[in-house]
């Protein structure tokens, strides 16, 4: 963890009711903390500026703060625009009130409270700009008060808006290898100061805020897990140690983890998932990890995810550039384990089932050919032309495997094809289901958790462009619709259950001078998680 959090109630603490609004800011002042984090309303803005009677949020704080808050207001630090952030630094007036905090934040709700229901996406503006005044400086810990970014007492959002918060922080704050130092190759890396946010509450919401904080700490530990698994070089991160970190979580978190070599995979019969590790001289790996804290007997929930820890594209060879990208062909993999991680350390009281087939994508002379036929577990036969449409083929076989587990739905995840790139940016992932039960639920859970995802066909139309002359199926379907026929090359081998297939090839890693894994899309797995009945 690059950043701790936890949850403090106060159990009276109300800053909407003027009745309490004295002692609540009393209350919170007084904890010893590097920056008290506060949120105001235009109202409370208004207020402060009123002529003749001053009253709100920002007037009380201003007398227990010995006049802070309007001289700030004076000189023009406050603003009733959202996401606009004024830091207090402590004078010695506050003492002489009682106050032990070293700084108060003040973030400003703007038109988030104007509009009639409230929004995540405002809402994440707001907490984003917040963070970003926490970090990088000498605060290393902050107390959060959650209620007062309502207009008025209500839990409603608590739980998403906590959520969410953590996320950012604990984007915010991730340092590639910084607190392992195993992973650590970079001599100067420092982690943030910023090390600790506790966020308060009071009796009305302490429930869900207790619960949200331990969702979205277990949430930041898997993100981080899959972060480092992707930003690890290829070298290190091999099928062999991908098996070897699923293995490790079973011990830490008791998910049951199973790890078949290339004979236990021969015997399965996935012959189109070792066509692709055949010109590698690094072995496959085929990884089950079972987190059961459903009810016994309960279908799982199953997650397939595409584990190509290098994609050279084989003999149909990529071009040089950026091809040291190619590392991140195992995000679909990472985020399964991540989230399977995040499960375990939550408790989450649901079966979930995550299905890996990992492997490298070499050119060599043991390589497949363009023009090969391969046949895959399901027993459909499939001509290879292009060896570097690698993804499917490992996935068609793993889909294939998790018929066993008479799933309740299938989701695989996968940096599947850069035509889902221009199809839809770095933006949105790519969802592609005949289901409408899962298309909303999944949609939903983008949403609550800012990981979006953006539904493209997938209808029989395009299963024309699959047509081979020599075997059942090809493995590509030609330019047009890349991502669609790449998804229909999949649906073949997924009728016998509900299925959702995430194209992540835009979302999972960034490039550029941020080049790095973004833990994507693990929020959007554990939020449908927590949101399964
Ligand atoms: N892993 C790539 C997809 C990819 C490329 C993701 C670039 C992110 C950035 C995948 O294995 C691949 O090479 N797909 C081909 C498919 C084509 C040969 C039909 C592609 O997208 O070009
Ligand atoms: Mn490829
Ligand atoms: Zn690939």
């Amino acid at each position: 963890m690059t950043i701790q959090f936890s949850a403090k109630i106060f159990s009276q603490a109300d800053l909407h009711s003027p009745k309490h609004l004295k002692t609540s800011l009393t209350t919170l002042l007084s904890q010893a903390t590097d920056c008290l984090v506060l949120a105001y309303s235009k109202a409370d803005l208004d207020g402060l500026a009123a002529t003749k009677a001053k009253s709100g949020l920002l007037v009380e704080l201003d007398r227990l703060l010995g006049g802070s808050v309007s001289h700030a207001n004076l000189v023009g630090d406050l603003d009733a625009n959202p996401a606009d952030v004024c830091t207090l630094r402590a004078e010695k007036s506050w003492l002489a009130n009682g106050v032990k905090a070293k700084r108060v934040l003040l973030v400003s709700l703007g038109d988030l409270v104007s509009e009639k229901t409230r929004s995540l996406n405002a809402y994440s503006k707001i907490a984003r700009a917040a963070l970003k005044s926490l970090s990088g400086g000498s605060i290393t810990n902050a107390l959060w008060f959650v209620p007062g970014f309502a207009l008025v007492n209500t839990t409603d959002f608590i739980a998403e808006e906590v959520r969410l918060t953590i996320q950012y922080a604990g984007d915010q704050s991730y340092r590639f290898g910084v607190h392992q130092p195993a992973l650590k190759f970079k001599a100067k890396d420092k982690a943030d100061s910023f090390a600790h946010l506790t966020f308060a509450g009071n009796d009305l919401c302490a429930k869900e805020l207790k619960a949200a904080v331990a969702e979205g700490v277990a949430m930041v530990e898997g993100m981080n897990l899959a972060k480092d698994l992707g930003n690890l070089p290829p070298n290190i991160c091999t099928p062999t140690y991908l098996g070897k970190t699923a293995l490790g979580l079973s011990k830490k978190v008791g998910l049951k983890v199973e790890v078949l070599g290339r004979k236990q995979i021969e015997a399965l019969g996935m012959g189109s998932f070792l066509s692709v590790a055949k010109g590698s001289d690094t072995p496959p790996q085929f990884i089950i990890m079972r987190h059961l804290g459903g009810k016994a007997g309960e279908a799982p929930i199953v997650l397939v995810g595409k584990g190509i820890t290098f994609d050279t594209g084989g003999i149909s060879l990529k071009p040089g550039e950026a091809m040291d990208e190619m590392k991140y062909d195992m995000c679909g993999a990472a985020s399964v384990i991540g989230t399977m991680y995040a499960a375990g350390l939550m408790k989450l009281k649901k079966n979930v089932i995550g299905v890996i087939p990992t492997c490298e994508n070499m050119p060599s002379g043991q390589a497949t050919r363009p023009g090969d036929i391969v046949k895959s577990m399901s027993g459909q036969t499939i001509e290879v032309l292009n060896t570097d449409a690698e993804g499917r083929l490992i996935l068609c076989d793993a889909l294939t495997y998790v018929e066993r587990f008479k799933p309740k739905a299938v989701i695989d995840i996968a940096t599947l094809t850069g035509a889902c790139i221009i199809a839809l940016g770095h933006v949105h992932s790519g969802l592609f289901s005949e289901d409408e039960a899962l298309v909303d639920a999944l949609t939903k859970a983008g949403h609550a958790s800012l990981d979006t995802v953006w539904r493209l066909p997938l209808d029989a139309a395009y299963q024309e462009q699959l047509k081979s002359n020599f075997a059942d199926i090809a493995n590509i379907g030609g330019r047009p619709a890349g991502s669609v026929t790449a998804a229909c090359f999949l649906a073949r081998f997924t009728e016998k259950y509900k299925w959702a297939h995430l194209d992540i090839a835009g979302t999972a890693w960034k490039s550029g001078a941020a080049k790095g894994s973004t833990g994507r899309p693990v929020p959007l797995l554990l939020n449908f998680l927590l949101e399964q009945k």
